[in-house]
């Protein structure tokens, strides 16, 4: 998709389609209202005989609107003007790109940026357009042999802002959300591949691909052996059932010239989890695919660093493994020595992610980091907690925290705290080792995150449970590339 900006009258638009807004009940935003001057009040008797509310995910399309240079007007539901609200914003973009894409118009003009969100900006509303955009018009069909392609898909989108004063900040608020919305592409891609092709050798491999294509990235992939030197028995312990090797993949994107403290990204890469020996109910199991979203994420968070050359040193490390009942697999009871020292009773062979992440976070204190984000689909528990709609946060240093609460929320993305007080940490007390793997009833997304905890001590960390919000279920399933945006706009605070 191609993005531009640029301000002026909308009845002066030579292109295929020009959008506005329009309020319920039936009240035109300032864009609607400059069309229906030029237009001898065509709109305001279209909207007075009732042919659009104005409700939130209507849209109506009209041809030779009079006194205009546009092919077509595209009328856009806003809701209640005074309930408008960011999450109101994208579903109006939403409907609107919808509405295009599969009304056949190749090209349009956004006037969208004149309605009021409080508190936000046209460098925010232009951002927000284009990573919902490219969001909403995402499809994966790499693997359908016929394609269902749209004859006339939705090419170029030219987003009109008030003044002429703020086309710069715009050009370059586009120019970040596009290298977001290419991260949460890739993302969605890496997570809806299914488990028999995207596997931690394919993971790695992309991984590799990405470095070949950016001067500024190294990666390096850590083999089963290597592993076995560094001591990592927690994570070749979930491994050893699999038939696929294990990856600790290593990605170093150097967008400063000095040697400032990077900030390191961790993500769960479980290429498939059944559970292992513990295993899970057959049901939705084909969701477990995207038990590597975490990984997914740090690939695609990297990618947009890399796109964007962001000034700030990042390293995305991605242990990644498979799940699976086997002879040789994990069996609950069994004991293993972590990287750290630390030994761990498997009480449940289905709590293998914080297994795998326990000595990636052990291994990646060797980069000295500035702070520590590790991002996975951690527990079923975090779902009952907090629903789809925010990931949960919990961390040992509280600056940190809201650090990422404010960039997810300022990008829409948004996390929720959950407490990480050492009050949990004796649900974890084994009698055969010095941890066990599983916390027992009760607060499940905590005492996992207490789990990760004792092997974070040496800096600043904080855990990102998106086992709610990295994919969504139902007849609407896929990767939804969460949380992308958040770490990226985590990643821009930090630098300005
Ligand atoms: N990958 C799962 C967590 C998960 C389950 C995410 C369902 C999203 C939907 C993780 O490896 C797991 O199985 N966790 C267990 C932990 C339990 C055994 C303590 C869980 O949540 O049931
Ligand atoms: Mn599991
Ligand atoms: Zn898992």
């Amino acid at each position: 998709m191609e993005f531009s900006v640029k301000s002026g009258n909308p009845e002066k638009q030579r292109s295929a389609c020009v959008v506005v807004g329009i309020f319920e009940p039936r009240r035109l935003s300032q864009s609607a209202e400059q069309l229906d001057k030029a237009s001898d009040g065509y709109l305001s008797t279209l909207i007075r005989r009732g042919d659009i509310e104005g409700k939130l995910g209507q849209s109506l399309l009209l041809y030779n609107v009079p006194g205009t240079l546009c092919d077509r007007v595209l009328l856009v539901g806003c809701g209640r003007e005074r309930e408008l609200s960011p999450q109101k914003y994208n579903t109006i973009i939403a409907t609107a790109t919808n509405a295009l894409n599969e009304g056949g118009t190749m090209e349009a003009v956004f006037y969208l940026s004149d309605i009021n969100i409080k508190g936000q900006d046209s460098v925010w509303k232009v951002g927000q357009m284009v990573i919902t955009v490219e969001d909403t018009l995402y499809r994966f069909d790499q693997l359908k042999s016929g394609k269902d392609d749209f004859r006339r898909p939705l090419r170029k989108l030219i987003i009109s802002i008030p003044s002429r004063r703020e086309l710069s900040e715009c050009e370059l608020a586009v120019q970040h959300a596009q290298a977001i919305a290419n991260g949460v592409s890739t993302s969605k891609d890496l997570g809806n591949l299914p488990g028999n092709i995207c596997t931690p050798t394919y993971l790695a491999q992309q991984a590799q691909h990405l470095a070949s294509l950016h001067e500024s990235l190294t990666t390096t992939v850590l083999e089963e052996s290597d592993m076995e030197e560094l001591g990592m028995g927690a994570l070749l312990s979930v491994s050893r059932g699999s038939r696929q090797d294990a990856k600790m993949i290593v990605m170093e994107y150097k967008g400063k010239a000095d040697d400032s403290q990077p900030v390191v990204l961790v993500g769960k890469g479980l290429t498939f989890d059944a559970g292992g020996i513990s295993i899970k109910p057959s049901a939705a199991m084909d969701e477990m695919k995207y038990d590597m979203c975490g990984g997914a994420g740090v690939i695609g968070t990297i990618q947009a660093c890399c796109e964007l050359q962001l000034p700030i040193n990042v390293v995305g490390v991605v242990p990644s493994s498979e799940n699976l009942p086997d002879g040789d697999a994990n069996k609950p009871g069994d004991v293993v020595t972590s990287m750290s020292g630390q030994t761990i009773e498997i009480l449940n062979t289905d709590a293998e992610g914080r297994l795998i992440l326990c000595d990636a976070l052990t291994y990646i204190d060797r980069f000295d980091p500035a702070v520590v984000v590790d991002l996975a689909t951690l527990t079923g528990a975090c779902i009952v907690a907090l629903g789809h709609h925010v990931q949960a946060v919990l961390s040992n240093h509280s600056p940190l925290t809201h650090e990422l609460l404010n960039a997810g929320k300022q990008i829409g993305d948004r996390a929720w705290e959950l407490p990480l007080f050492d009050d949990y940490q004796s649900q974890l007390d084994s009698n055969f080792a010095d941890m066990a793997n599983i916390g027992g009833k009760g607060a499940g997304t905590i005492t996992a995150a207490c789990f990760l905890s004792r092997y974070t001590k040496k800096y600043k960390w904080a855990h990102l449970d998106i086992a709610g919000t990295a994919w969504k279920s139902g007849d609407k399933k896929g990767s939804t590339g969460r949380p992308v945006p958040l770490l990226m706009q985590f990643l821009i605070n930090r630098i300005e």
